[in-house]
């Protein structure tokens, strides 16, 4: 197993929309246990298989929850998925995203959603989810479509997010020397 490195708001990558995956083998099993191991490594809860730079339609999502009564799915790879529903009623939650580490803000999106897709042996899934589970999901899946939570808010407060992404850039790089 291999720790990735995760990309950043500015690659091409995080704004290519990827390519369906048609080959379930061994490389495709590797490359989804690397997402978790990367994700857990930058303690996040999602991950997109752009954020490390690969162009393909996987994603990986694990809550990580304490709560042993709660009987919902945690932790769940899916390739080539795609939400077929989504209900009328929105919930707003702050965000944030392993690719742009500094920012959050709040995102309105559907409170459920049906995603379909398969997994990593390319057997069928179907799942429904909500809540934070729902959401992880639905932010996955606009990575593999090119599309960042930055983009899901107002124009204002968007030009507000890269105005700050732009000096936490400025900082890393003067740290860097
Ligand atoms: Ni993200």
């Amino acid at each position: 197993m291999a720790i990735h490195d995760i990309v950043y708001l500015g690659d091409p990558a995080l704004r290519t929309e990827a390519a369906e995956v048609t080959v379930f083998d061994d490389n495709l099993r590797a490359l989804v246990r690397d997402m978790f191991e990367t994700m857990y490594h930058a303690d996040g809860i999602g991950l997109a298989a752009p954020q490390i730079g690969l162009s393909t339609r996987v994603i990986v999502v694990d809550l990580r929850r304490q709560d042993e009564d709660d009987p919902e799915p945690q932790r769940i790879a899916i390739v080539n998925p795609v939400v077929t529903w989504e209900s009328k009623e929105v919930e707003k939650q702050t965000e944030g995203c392993l690719s742009i580490p500094g920012l959050e803000e709040v995102v309105r999106r559907p409170a459920q959603v049906r995603v379909e897709g398969q997994d990593p042996d390319g057997n069928d899934i179907v799942i429904e989810a909500d809540d934070l589970f729902g959401r992880a999901l639905q932010h996955e899946i606009d990575h593999i479509d090119g599309i960042l939570f930055v983009d899901r808010v107002s124009p204002l407060k968007r030009r507000m997010l890269l105005k700050k992404w732009k000096k936490i850039e400025a900082e890393a790089a003067a740290e860097a020397g």
